[in-house]
This record gives structure tokens, C-alpha cells and sequence, in this order.
């Protein structure tokens, strides 16, 4: 729980921004990048970091973020009128320590690296204050960074000026404040209590304590962070959008620095996490969510979608898959168009078609269900070849049931089994059957009305 000179770590994330831009009903930090929530990456970063508290300046949509957002290191704050970021820090304040290095991080930049805020924490050894800037080509819209250039000053910063209150001069600066800063908790305080808001927006800026600091001559030094995407708030759906693809090309990137083949890295998603094997290749459009495994020597098709699921080696997917909570064992072949929902686990070497839907079965090694069948709350032994067509009828209306299939078992096409229903090993069941009675291991079972042939019949005609 320490940080730089072995000081306690204060988080402060302000997130009482209405996000206007975004036009949603939802607060700005709950919208998501890759399905997670804005504001987790920066409670995550801070929880990293091991911070002591984390004081999360709310205002807009309260109780949605309530909900959504847990932890017992949280600290709610809540901020009723949002004044500027100074007033932000202050409805936080009566939390921090004097002996504490107190960060601020904003809710709506959600991709600054651990190593940054680490760097920024070494930085700030040697300071009272320390920020995080940047140097950008276009810096329009942010606060600049103004330096003493007296060279016994050796370029020291001066003060935050906002974009706003910038002439000329200072709007020609490249460097910019990134907002993220780490400050003493004692001096924070001070500094605070003298802030005013004479300027044009009419806001209590938290910028202003760097000139208080400047004056009170304290030392105020910088890091810059070379990835400018680190510093990026959201504040639209543009913003949104750029700063997901650029998430994707991070996870893309580390994809195949472990070795994985992504046929486009353009055209990979990761929603969550996943363990990788060896040899592995994605198609186009792969998207992996939640926790996901996957493991050596593993092919998987254009625009399959695999959420929490472990899939082992040598399994091949084909295109446009879509896999949920499902184990798939070794040498197993899937698709195209395949169903697999959850609690489906595939032993090894077995074959699932095309249009085929599955959930909550156990099909153990070597069955085959290769065409437009749905298998439902089934179990289903070895070698069992499923014929086109089959269906469980595991539902009644009111309850679900349970297929049993027994090893060798040899269901013809087009056949419904109408559940609770138990098949015997090695029987072979006739196409077009309705069962609804158990069928007998090793007997041909089937319905079917016998089939007619009516010589010379005559169609009707006009
Ligand atoms: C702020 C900085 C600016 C910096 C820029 C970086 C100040 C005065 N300016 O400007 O120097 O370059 O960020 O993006 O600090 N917030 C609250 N309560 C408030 C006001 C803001 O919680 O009363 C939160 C917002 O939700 C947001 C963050 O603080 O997460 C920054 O606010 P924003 O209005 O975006 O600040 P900028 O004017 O862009
Ligand atoms: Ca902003």
C-alpha cells in the first residue's frame, strides 16, 4: 500500500461529467470499450497501482453507476453541480491524508498504461507536484503547458493555462496537461482552499494549484507520455470508436507477439481475455469475449463469435460460429454455422455441422451432428451418428427434459425425440421417427406411416 518515498496512494477519479456529447441516457462512464466499462480501466489502473482508497467523484446517473461499479475500496463522493475539476477534487478531499501522494485520474481516459502512472509515481519523488503532459501536433483543446524559460530555471513548469484563457502565444505551446496528476495530500489541501473561478468558464480549475505551487516555491516537474492514445478522454462516439480500435490493435498486437496468426489484425476483437497455445490461426472478424482458452495447433473461421469457453488442441472451427460457455475437447470440428450454447462440452474427435444448435449437452468422443439438428439438454455417448434433422424435444410447454443417447446409437434423419427420452446403446432409429417412448439398445425403432402407391392417379387440372 505504498508508493513513491513509501507514501500512502490516494486515488481521486473524477467521473461527475454529464457526457452530453454522447447523447445517451446512460452516463458518459458506462459506456464501454471491448465491454468493459470506462471507468473500470481507470478503477482498475488505480487498484494496480495498489492505492490505498479510490474516492470516485460522481454526479450524473448515480445510482446506475452504483450498480454497476463495486468494490470495497471504493469511496463515493458525490459532486451535486459540476463546477470545474478543482471542485471535483474538493468533494474528495475530506478523504485524503496529509501524508498521502493523492492521484487524479479522470473516468473518461480509459487507456493510460499501469507503466505510465508507475513512471509518473518515480517522477514524483522528487516533487511536491508532478503531471502528466504530452506533446501533440494538434493541441486544440486542451490545457497548455507554460515553461520558465529563464535558464536558471532549466525549463521548469510554470503553469496550466486552459485553451480558453490561452492568447496567442500560449495556444502555440505543444505541450499539453493531460489532467492526471499526483500531488502531496497536504499541499493539495492548501492549494485548494485558495482556488478561485476568475475565468472565462467560470470554473474552479484544478490546473491553477500548479501556479500556487510555483509561487509557494515548490517544486512542480513533468512526465510526458510518449502514446498520446493514453491521454485521450472520451467525450463523443467518434471518440469512442477511435479509442476502442486503438484498445483492438493494442490486444491484436500482443496476440501475436505470443504467436498467435491473425490473418488481419484489423479484424480482431478481444472482449475479456483469453489464454493462447501454439498455432493457433484466426480468420477475420473473430471476436473472443469474456474468459476464453484456447489451446495448440487451433484453426478458427471469418466472423465466429467464442465467449467463455476452453476450447483444447486441434480443433478446428469453421466460419461464422457462435460458442458460449462451452468446453470443446481435442480434435473436435465445428461448423460452419454452428449453435454452441452454454453448458456444452464436446469430448474428443466429435463433428458438429451445419445449422446445428446445442446447449447444455455432454457428446461424448467421436459422435457426429453434422446437420441442422437441435440437441438439447442431452446426453449423448460415443460414436453416435445424429442424422439431418433431429431434434430433441426437450420442452413440454412448462419444463425441460432430458435425452439420453446411447453409445453406437444410430439416429435417422428428421427424427424427434420427445424428451424424457432414453435411446440404448447400438440402436438404430428409422427416418422421420417421432419417439416418445425409450427405444431398446440394439432394435431398429421407428414410426412412420407405411407408404402408399396409388397406380394411374391423376392429378386434378383445370
Ligand atoms: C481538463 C483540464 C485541461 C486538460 C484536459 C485534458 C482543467 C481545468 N482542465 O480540461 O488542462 O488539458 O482536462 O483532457 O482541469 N469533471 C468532474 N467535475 C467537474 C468537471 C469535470 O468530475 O466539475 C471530470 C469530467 O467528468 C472529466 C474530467 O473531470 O472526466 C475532465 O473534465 P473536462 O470538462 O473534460 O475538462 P477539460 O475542460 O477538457
Ligand atoms: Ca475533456
Amino acid at each position: 500500500m505504498k508508493s513513491s518515498k513509501d507514501k500512502l496512494l490516494q486515488v481521486i477519479i473524477l467521473a461527475a461529467g454529464k457526457g452530453t456529447r454522447m447523447f445517451s441516457a446512460k452516463p458518459k462512464v458506462l459506456h464501454t470499450i471491448a465491454g468493459k466499462y470506462l471507468v473500470q480501466y481507470v478503477i482498475d489502473s488505480a487498484r494496480e497501482l495498489k492505492a490505498e482508497n479510490i474516492n470516485l467523484v460522481y454526479g450524473h446517473g448515480a445510482q446506475q453507476i452504483k450498480k454497476e461499479i463495486q468494490g470495497e475500496d471504493l469511496v463515493w463522493c458525490e459532486q451535486q453541480e459540476q463546477l470545474g475539476t478543482g471542485h471535483a477534487v474538493m468533494q474528495a478531499i475530506a478523504n485524503i491524508e496529509d501524508t498521502a501522494d493523492v492521484l487524479v485520474l479522470y473516468g473518461d481516459v480509459p487507456l493510460l498504461r499501469t507503466e505510465t502512472l508507475n513512471r509518473l509515481l518515480i517522477e514524483k519523488k522528487q516533487s511536491s507536484v508532478t503531471i502528466l503532459t504530452a506533446n501533440l501536433e494538434n493541441p486544440t483543446g486542451y490545457g497548455r503547458i507554460v515553461r520558465n524559460n529563464a535558464a536558471s530555471n532549466q525549463n521548469s513548469v510554470k503553469k496550466i493555462v486552459e485553451e480558453k484563457d490561452a492568447d496567442e502565444q500560449i495556444r502555440a505551446i505543444k505541450e499539453v496537461n493531460s489532467g492526471v496528476m499526483v500531488v502531496d495530500g497536504d499541499k493539495l489541501k492548501s492549494w485548494l482552499n485558495q482556488l478561485d473561478n476568475k475565468n472565462s468558464q467560470g470554473e474552479y480549475y484544478l490546473t491553477d494549484i500548479i501556479e500556487l505551487a510555483v509561487q509557494g516555491g515548490e517544486t512542480v516537474n513533468a512526465y510526458s507520455v510518449e502514446d498520446q492514445k493514453e491521454i485521450e478522454g472520451i467525450n463523443n462516439k467518434l471518440q469512442l470508436a477511435d479509442l476502442e480500435r486503438e484498445y483492438q490493435k493494442r490486444q491484436a498486437v500482443l496476440m501475436m507477439e505470443k504467436g498467435v496468426t491473425l490473418i488481419d489484425p484489423a479484424r480482431f476483437d478481444l472482449r475479456g481475455t483469453v489464454e493462447t497455445g501454439k498455432d493457433i490461426t484466426l480468420d477475420v472478424n473473430v471476436i473472443i469475449e469474456g474468459e476464453c482458452k484456447i489451446g495448440n495447433n487451433v484453426n478458427i473461421g471469418a466472423n465466429t463469435v467464442i465467449k467463455d469457453s476452453i476450447i483444447a488442441d486441434n480443433v478446428i472451427i469453421l466460419e461464422n460460429c457462435v460458442i458460449e460457455k462451452s468446453i470443446i475437447e481435442n480434435a473436435c470440428t465445428i461448423g460452419p454455422f454452428a449453435r454452441l450454447r452454454p453448458e456444452t462440452q464436446l469430448f474428443e474427435n466429435v463433428k458438429v455441422g451445419n445449422f446445428v444448435e446445442i446447449k447444455k449437452s455432454k457428446i461424448y468422443k467421436g459422435s457426429k451432428v453434422n446437420h441442422l439438428s437441435y440437441i438439447g439438454d442431452t446426453e449423448m455417448g460415443e460414436n453416435v451418428n445424429v442424422g439431418a434433422g433431429t431434434i430433441t424435444c426437450n420442452y413440454d410447454g412448462a419444463f425441460k427434459h432430458v435425452t439420453k443417447i446411447g453409445d453406437n446409437a444410430f439416429i435417422g434423419s428428421n427424427t424427434a425425440l420427445v424428451a424424457p427420452i432414453e435411446i440404448g446403446n447400438n440402436a438404430t432409429i428409422g427416418a422421420g421417427s417421432t419417439l416418445s417412448r425409450d427405444a431398446a439398445q440394439g432394435n431398429l425403432t421407428f414410426t412412420r406411416a407405411p407408404q402408399k402407391s396409388i397406380a394411374g392417379w391423376k392429378r386434378p387440372s383445370k
